[in-house]
Formats: C-alpha cells, structure tokens, sequence
C-alpha cells in the first residue's frame, strides 16, 4: 500500500516537472485554482462584478467605502498612501460579504523614489540588468507603501519620435524591446509574486499603440496583421513567457477595431495561442471610448463589447458595475465570461498573496532611496548615456582643463531631468550635473563656472547670453546642458518640431562663437533633431532623461571617471520630414545608392529621371543622423576573426559565432557588440537587418575575449505568406557590428 502511495506521488511529481514549472510552484498554483473556484462559487453575480470593477482614487471617500464594502471594487488606481490604503483595505477584507481584498494600482513606470532613466533610455543601455534593476527597485519601493501592481512596462515598438510616449519605451527594435520588457517584467514581480516586495506587472499597451498616425497620441493605426505578428507583438509574447500576471489594451484603433473590443488580440493571440493566466485591464476609460471611436453606440453596447471580447477589468469608467448585470440578464454576456473574467482576476490576488496579507506594514523602516537604490540608479544612468560625437578626444576632460563654464537649462534641473511619469519622484532627492561636477571639480582643484543662459527649456529670450559667452572666454571648456522639460514627452505631449526648443541653438551658436572646447549635453525624451548642434559641438553626449543619479553619472562620463558605451535604441533623423525611420525596414524595388544627386547639386532644367530613381530625399539622402545601435567609446575596439559554426544548417540547429574584440584604445570601456541577420528571400519580403542578439563585453586597453553568440535557427521564424510562423528555407547574412550601419556581412544557408 505505502509502496503504491509513494509510486502515485511520484507520478504526479513527475507530470508536474513535465510542464516545465517547478513541483512546488505547480502545488501552489494548483492550491490557488482550488481556492479561486471556491470563492468563486460563493459569490453573486454583482460581487463577481465588483471584481472588475477598477476605480480611481480620486473618487470621494465617503462614495469609495461604501461600493467597497458593498463588493463592487476589485482594484483601486493611484493611490500610494499606506495608511490610507490599509484603511480602504480594512474595508474590504473585514466590512465586506466575502472579505476580498483590493488591488491597489499604481503607475511606477521607471522609478518610484529613486528615479531609473526613462525606459527610452534604459533601452540606450543595451543591459537587461539595467532593466531589471530599475524595476525591482521600483518594486521594493512601491510595494513598501501598498503599491502591489504596476502598469509597466511598456514595451511599444515605436519609430516616431513625434509621439511624446517613445520615451516610455525601449525604443523601436522588437528584439531589444522584448529582451528589456521580460527583464523589466521579472524585476516587478521578483522571485515569486506572493513576497511582500513583488508587485504584478502589467506590459502595455496591447497593441500597436506605438504606430499612431503622424506621432499624435491616442490616434488610429493601419498595422496589418502580418507585420503586428513580427513586429509588435514579439515583446508581448516574450513578457507572457516571462510570467506577466495582468495586461492592459491600448488607445488605438488597428484597423478600425479598438484594442479593448479587439477578439483577434485579446482572444485568439493572448488567450489561445500564448496560453495568458493573468487579467486584462483596460487603459484608462478606453472600453467607453469605443463610443467616441463611432465603435460601440452606448455604455451598453460598450461594455458587452470589451467583455466579449476578452476584457477582465475596466478602468475608471464604471460602464461594467452599471450595465453588466443587465448584460447578463438579457444573455448578451454570458455568466460562464464574467466567470473565467473573475477568476483570471482573483487568480493574480491569490498569486500576490493579498488573502494572507493584505496589509502593508507600516512599522519597517524606509526603503526610500536606499544607498544602494541610488546607485542602481547611478548604474542605470551611465550606462543609458550615448557619446554621439568625440572630435579630437574632446571627451573626458583632460587633467590640463582648470576652469570649466557650465552653462545651459538643464545643467540644474533637478525636476526635468527625471522625465515623464514620476508621480512620486521628488526634486529635492535629485542629483543634478551641476552639483556633481562641482563636487568633482573640487576633488580635482578645478574651477566651475555656471551661468544657465536660458531659464528652461523653451526660454526663447537672449537676454543672458552675454553672462553666458563671458563665463566661457574664461573657461578651459564649456559644458552646455540643453535638451528637453520633462512635460514635453510623455503621454499626449507629441511635438511636430523636434528642434531643440527656445533659443538652446541660439545658446549653443554664441557659445562656438567663443572658440572654446564645446561640449553638449543633451537630456531628452526621445531622440531630438540636432544634426545642426552637433557639427556646432566638438563632443556631444545624449541621455534620455536620467533620473535622480543623472547628475553624477553625466558627471563621472564627462570626466573620465567612467566611460560611454550606450547605444541608440532608435534611429536619429536628420529632420522631422524623414520620420518614421528605422534600420530594419525592407529593401524596396529601387534601394538608395547614396550616390544620389542631393537638392544642391541638381542642375538647373535637369531632365526628369537624371537624379537616379531610388528611394530616397532629394533634401535629405537616404541616412539618418545617427543610425539604430550607435555609441562611441572614449576607446575603440577591433571586432575579427568572425566565425560561424557551419554555413549550412537544419531549422533545429543552432548557429554558434565567435569573435575576437579587442580594446585598441587607451581607456578601459563597455562594447555592446551586436549580431544582425537578413533573411534575403522570403515568401513575403524581409527586412533589410534584424538584430537578433546583443552583448555587453568590459575589455580593459589592450584586453581581447572571444566572444561567443548562440543563435538558435528556429529564431530565424517569421509570419510568412500563408500567416504561419515559420523559418523558411534559403540564404540569410549576417553581420557581427558595432551597430546597425556596420559591419562586414557574411553569409550561411538554412537548408530543407
Ligand atoms: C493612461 C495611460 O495610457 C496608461 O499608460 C496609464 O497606465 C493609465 N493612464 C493609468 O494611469
């Protein structure tokens, strides 16, 4: 008997491995399924409801007790009060029938204290530890006060810079935005989401939010579904398989369908084909904005809908408490959908352990900017700076350098250079250039000189330039910090003009004027046409807006004390009118030679088709600024002996390249050598590159590894011509490369 009792354990010990989960998380889930069903099975259809019923906090207190205590609330947003939460928390776990506690969400998108670089920038550095730490320090911060789901990350491809949100990404590549977001995933919700730390996930916006018409915010997107399968829905499906618990639809209409009526996304894709466990929350108020779209006619139709179509809460909106039960009543809604809704919901509240804890606990010292806090942040910072430009080794400043101007609207911003989203980020806890490099320059017995020259950003008044161009004819150098407020990206603050704003090129143009060493410094949200800046500067270093440690980290690189190595997530245009401009786009027919005639060479009366019919701007060429992947190095570094393991292979195989990197210059440096294919026939057209792998590799001058990249062919899979995923046979490049532009290609055959 005992022997059978023991051979029946290990069967199912063994089935339990078999799914690839450890026995113990599949005992915990399994418990969980057991205990949803139980609740559930409690509970009338109005507290079932409730569940996905997601209120804000800004509803009066006197109305939020009583629909909680009534069961009609599953998730409150925007609240970080602990005592405050606690007591909305007494409210339903002990006032109300079944005692089910709420979820309290919250926005910490790169930080909650201790501001991390905006995800733009965090994408810069190329490093899913950055990734990582950013949000697990959101996380721990978060969670201390109540904060048990965020709605990070965000992980939208997006290649126009105009949209104000490109900043809330990690840019415009589905393969390093999908590396960042898991990380950025497993980093919210730590080693197991029932720790007090842990707070649930929620990657958004699914889907195609990042392609809205001409970069303005909340507009309609034309993405067809076989470039939605390739391109924006990678990062979706890497974040599911990095255990995200909840995710949130998008603004947008694709196609004329918005992403919370969207069966196709939310149904076939998200449920069916990636297996998704967690809930569906919609964006703010975008179920009833399918009224404004002209897609639904009334709250009714509205919230049958996004019901119907696989939505799990609704927030702010209320449209599910008020039209719901009718729904059902009349069978347009099923009991059986608001039931597998209720249970994808409890599931995650069981997953975080709320039943046990639902309390925060009040009485634990502060983790609020921890040491080590600010410097991940730090980290995060130096390593999401790109040095655009180096004339001369203009860059560090050398030890001769006595005296430098430190001039510009952002070399003291302590409130801009944290970026878009910081609810909870504090100025006075901000780091800025000034301070940091003043402290250097006493360290090194150097003189700074700071005069801002223009109050902000957008000042378009000269009337300080005198002050300005007088401090740098007294200087060694001059730093000039320009760039963006952090109000001018973010959610609905698209530009059409991505010139630098007020007179910072005035500012820049009188400061060159002065013949003195210039350096520029720019802090943005998202890449900002300055091709004219850049031939002004003898050195340019660009970081999208750093956080609470940007000023030491800017610090630190301009002096030498650490080194550049972030790459462009995005490409740079040269000017607004290139835009959308990414490395991986297809060939076309009539591919740009860059031999073109440019507008100020073509002769007067010249004959129609003398300039060379490709594709490409008579007033711009064909190149960007700076092209996706690019970042110098205060060193420079040799890639060779490029090998690959066989120049023919089976779609089961895996292609393994080597490489020898070596460090040719004279500081110790960070190279992230990247690994880009081209499939050069397809059953449908392909892109020109893809990246497919990257690496951070840390040589000291002189230092060489072998490098290695495994690639397994089975990632060489596209959406083909009949709409399956699969990797078609023929020839494919490759190129091993300092970014996108570079490189010298080789090739290797998927055979049959
Ligand atoms: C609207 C934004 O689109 C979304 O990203 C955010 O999470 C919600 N508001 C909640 O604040």
């Amino acid at each position: 008997m005992r022997q059978l009792k023991l051979m029946a354990t290990t069967l199912v010990l063994a089935s339990l491995l078999s799914c690839g989960k450890k026995a113990g998380e599949q005992t915990r889930d399994s418990i969980i399924e057991t205990k949803v069903e139980q609740l559930l099975s409690k509970m009338t259809l109005e507290e079932k409801i409730g569940q996905m019923n997601q209120i804000s906090s800004s509803i009066k207190l006197e109305e939020m007790g009583p629909a909680i205590k009534r069961g009609e609330v599953g998730s409150i947003l925007n609240e970080a009060e602990p005592q405050r939460i606690n007591a909305l928390q007494n409210i339903a776990v002990e006032e109300s029938r079944l005692g089910i506690p709420l979820l309290i969400a919250r926005d910490v998108i790169h930080g909650f204290k201790t501001i991390f670089p905006i995800p733009l920038g965090q994408g810069a550095s190329f490093d899913p530890d950055v990734a990582y730490q950013g949000a697990r320090v959101a996380a721990v911060e978060a969670a201390s006060v109540g904060i048990r789901w965020t709605f990070a990350p965000m992980i939208d491809i997006a290649r126009d810079p105009r949209w104000g949100r490109i900043s809330e990404g990690c840019g415009e590549d589905s393969y390093l935005t999908s590396v960042m977001g898991a990380a950025m995933v497993r980093g919210f919700q730590g080693d197991s989401l029932h720790l007090a730390s842990s707070i649930a996930a929620c990657p958004k916006h699914f889907v195609g939010y990042g392609a809205v018409e001409g970069g303005r915010d909340y507009n309609s997107t034309y993405i067809p579904e076989r470039l939605m399968r390739n391109v924006y829905l990678p990062p979706f499906k890497a974040a599911v398989e990095a255990g995200a618990t909840t995710f949130m639809t998008s603004f947008n209409d694709n196609n004329g369908i918005p992403s919370s009526g969207n069966q196709l996304i939310l149904k076939k894709i998200l449920r069916e084909e990636w297996g998704f466990k967690g809930f569906v929350v919609t964006d703010w108020g975008s179920a009833q904005e399918m009224i404004t779209h002209g897609f639904a006619v009334n709250d009714k139709d509205a919230a049958e809908k996004a019901v119907n179509a696989g939505v799990d809460m609704e927030m702010v909106s209320h449209m599910f408490v008020e039209q719901l039960p009718q729904l059902v009543k009349e069978g347009a809604v099923s009991e059986t959908t608001i039931d597998n809704a209720v249970r994808n919901i409890l599931r995650v509240k069981f997953q975080l352990g709320l039943f046990e804890n639902p309390y925060v606990d009040t009485t634990k010292p502060s983790v609020m900017y921890d040491e080590a806090h600010l410097l991940a942040a730090k980290r995060a910072a130096i390593e999401s700076a790109i040095l655009l430009k180096n004339k001369n080794n203009t860059l560090p400043l050398s030890n001769k350098i006595k005296t430098i101007a430190v001039v510009g609207p952002m070399a003291d911003a302590p409130y801009e250079q944290l970026g878009t989203w910081v609810f909870d980020g504090e100025k006075s806890h901000t780091q800025t250039p000034l301070a940091a490099l003043k402290k250097i320059a006493k360290e090194r017995n150097m003189r700074v000189l700071y005069e801002p020259g223009l109050a902000y950003t957008r000042d378009k008044s000269t009337q300080q330039f005198r002050k300005v161009t007088n401090a740098a004819k007294r200087a060694d150098a001059v730093i000039v910090f320009v760039g963006e407020e952090s109000i001018l990206s973010g959610e609905a603050h698209s530009l059409a003009n991505l010139d630098l704003q007020g007179a910072q090129t005035a500012l820049i143009e009188a400061l060159k004027r002065t013949g003195k060493p210039l350096i520029t410094v720019v802090m943005a949200g998202r890449p900002l046409t300055i091709e004219k800046e850049v031939n002004l500067s003898d050195a340019v270093l660009y970081s999208f807006h750093p956080g609470t440690m940007g000023g030491p980290a800017l610090a630190d690189l301009l002096t030498g004390v650490a080194t550049p190595s972030g790459k462009t997530p995005i490409t740079f245009p040269k000017m607004v009118g290139q835009i959308p401009m990414y490395y991986s786009h297809k060939n076309t027919g009539r591919p740009a030679t860059r031999n073109e005639t440019l507008l100020d060479q073509i002769p007067v009366a010249a004959g129609q088709t003398s300039l060379g019919c490709t594709s490409f701007y008579l007033d711009a060429g064909f190149d960007p600024l700076f092209p996706f992947g690019y970042g110098l190095s205060y060193t420079t570094f040799a890639y060779s002996n490029i090998l690959l393991s066989a120049t023919k292979l089976q779609k089961k195989d895996v292609l393994t390249v080597t490489f020898d990197l070596k460090n040719t210059g004279d500081y110790k440096g960070t190279e992230v050598a990247q690994l880009y294919i081209q499939d050069k026939v397809g059953s449908v057209t392909r892109p020109v590159k893809e990246l497919k792998r990257f690496k951070r590799i840390h040589l000291l001058p002189g230092q060489t590894e072998k490098v290695t990249f495994e690639l397994p062919i089975s990632e060489l899979a596209f959406c083909n011509i009949d709409m399956k995923e699969v990797v078609e046979a023929g020839q494919f490049g490759l190129w091993v490369a300092t970014d996108s532009n570079s490189g010298k290609e080789l090739s290797f055959e998927v055979v049959r």
